[in-house]
């Protein structure tokens, strides 16, 4: 795993992007709680950015399909996956797996 940021940097119900290995990864504060997700939509690439969170989920701004923070997947077109990454918090430090 690998340290991405510290929890102060991501606000309650807030976002940040980080670079990591040549790869965008959002991370999001929901109650304390920390996904990491990758910065493109699958759908057609849009970043994740601008991106709504509610209820456990996130959608994409451009075309507004909504998906499971949990696991990725998406209700509304199955065919689409958003990748997840595993996380873990230690003291101040947000990990993330990015294998
Ligand atoms: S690019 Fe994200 S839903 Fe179309």
């Amino acid at each position: 795993m690998t340290v991405v940021a510290k929890i102060g940097e991501v606000p309650n119900f807030g976002k940040k992007v980080v670079s990591v290995s040549g790869r965008e990864i959002l991370l999001v504060n929901i109650k304390g709680v920390i996904h990491a997700c990758e910065n493109e939509c699958p759908h057609q690439g849009s970043p994740l950015t601008a991106a709504v969170v509610k209820e456990g989920t996130i959608s994409c701004p451009r075309h507004g399909y909504r998906f499971n923070l949990s696991d990725g997947t998406c209700g509304d077109h199955p065919d689409f996956t958003l990748k997840i990454f595993p996380v873990r918090l230690e003291g101040d430090d947000i990990l993330v797996d990015l294998d």
